[in-house]
């Protein structure tokens, strides 16, 4: 796929999100004039990321991780020597939830089909989840759910899985925001970001 298809195919998708009416948070993100927060960064990325859902800054500017965990994000890619421009980062859920609650299991099912379409797009080598919401869905996804186990322990592990595109890595990572205020949650994430970078080398 050349880059004005794979620019027209995610043009697709945000306009889809934009008049999913049927969204328990589209009141909500018109209410407050929020943006949908779709993909961010090379549509041609090795590494792909997911999140859980937009914050405030991410709704406001529609762009992903944008606020305190967008700022841990870029440290987490610097300190593993990956360029932020090089990497596709998304959510599960492209509308901000109220207050920033966790996003509903119905709220995550009717947005995830976007996610999909997200990556057999982009047709990443490593797609590293950020947090137990992108990481239970995406090991569902790719038929690992025997390999599941709460993210104090999957954190770090990687699994190679054989997409529709070619075979790909999945890795578990803790979400950024766990190390805001949590020094040794910050050493793991450090060490758990080295991980990937070799995965694509
Ligand atoms: N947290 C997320 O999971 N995603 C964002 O885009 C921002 C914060």
């Amino acid at each position: 796929m050349d880059k004005g298809t794979r620019e027209k195919a995610i043009e697709k998708i945000r306009k889809e999100i934009l008049a999913l009416k049927k969204s328990p948070l589209y009141k909500y993100r018109t209410k407050n004039k929020y943006i949908p927060v779709v993909g961010d960064g090379s549509l041609f990325a090795k590494m792909f990321f997911i999140g859980e859902a937009p914050g405030r800054k991410e709704a406001e500017s529609g762009r992903p991780f944008q606020g305190s965990s967008g700022k841990l994000l870029n440290e987490l890619l610097a300190s593993a020597g990956i360029k932020r421009e090089d990497v596709y980062i998304t959510n599960i859920v492209n509308d901000r939830p109220p207050e920033n609650r966790d996003p509903t299991p119905a709220e995550k099912k009717l947005y995830s089909p976007f996610l999909d379409r997200q990556i057999k797009i982009i047709q990443p080598k490593v797609i590293a989840t950020l947090g137990r919401h992108s990481m239970e869905y995406i090991m569902t996804y790719f038929g690992l759910e025997d390999k599941l186990e709460p993210i104090s322990t999957a954190h770090g592990k990687s699994f190679k899985i054989k997409s529709s595109y070619g075979e790909v890595d999945v890795v578990a990572l803790y979400h950024p925001a766990v190390a805001i205020y949590n020094r040794n949650q910050k050493d793991t994430l450090i060490t758990d970001f080295k991980i990937i970078n070799k995965l694509v080398k």
